[in-house]
């Protein structure tokens, strides 16, 4: 094979991997308001901004994506806890998907990779895969 054919090949493997790797590897971030009576957020990347949602005891509010191939793909979350008459009572902002984030969630692609946050009053705990086995994050800054 000449050198000129060979490089032909590389370039289409290349191609390929970029192409299997970035088109596979999703990711569904779900949010789960586990105990706050009114709750506020705000999710946005780069690209997409879901605005401000409120949400009740029990409420979930989950997005799906794919992460850029150069793992640069982050959520930003702010989270309120608001008064019932609609004033902010604590606030907390925290990047809610990141390479760290990707990493603990799990990284093999061909997998639709789940990832959980769960609100509470005493903070922010994650879980991948399924709802359960709840690691600790972030607390209220009031908290504690
Ligand atoms: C979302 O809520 C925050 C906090 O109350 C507020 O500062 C912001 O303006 C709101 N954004 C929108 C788009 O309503
Ligand atoms: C939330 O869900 C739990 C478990 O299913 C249930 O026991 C509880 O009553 C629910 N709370 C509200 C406010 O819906």
């Amino acid at each position: 094979m000449d050198s000129k054919n060979f490089l032909f090949l590389l370039v289409l493997a290349s191609y390929h991997i970029y192409f299997v790797t970035s088109s596979f590897e999703t990711y569904t971030v779900e949010v789960i308001d586990g105990k706050i009576e009114h709750l506020m957020f705000h999710i946005a990347s780069k690209d997409t901004d879901f605005g401000n949602k409120t949400m009740t005891i029990n409420g979930t509010f989950r997005w799906k994506f794919r992460r850029n191939f150069d793992e640069s793909t982050l959520y930003r979350g702010e989270f309120f806890w608001m008064n019932a008459d609609g004033t902010p009572l604590q606030e907390v902002d925290f990047n809610i998907f990141n390479k760290d984030v990707a990493r603990e969630c799990g990284q093999s692609i061909l997998v639709d990779h789940k990832c959980f946050w769960l609100v509470t009053d005493t903070g922010f705990y994650f879980a991948k895969d399924t709802p359960g086995n709840w690691v600790f994050k972030y607390k209220w800054p009031l908290s504690g």
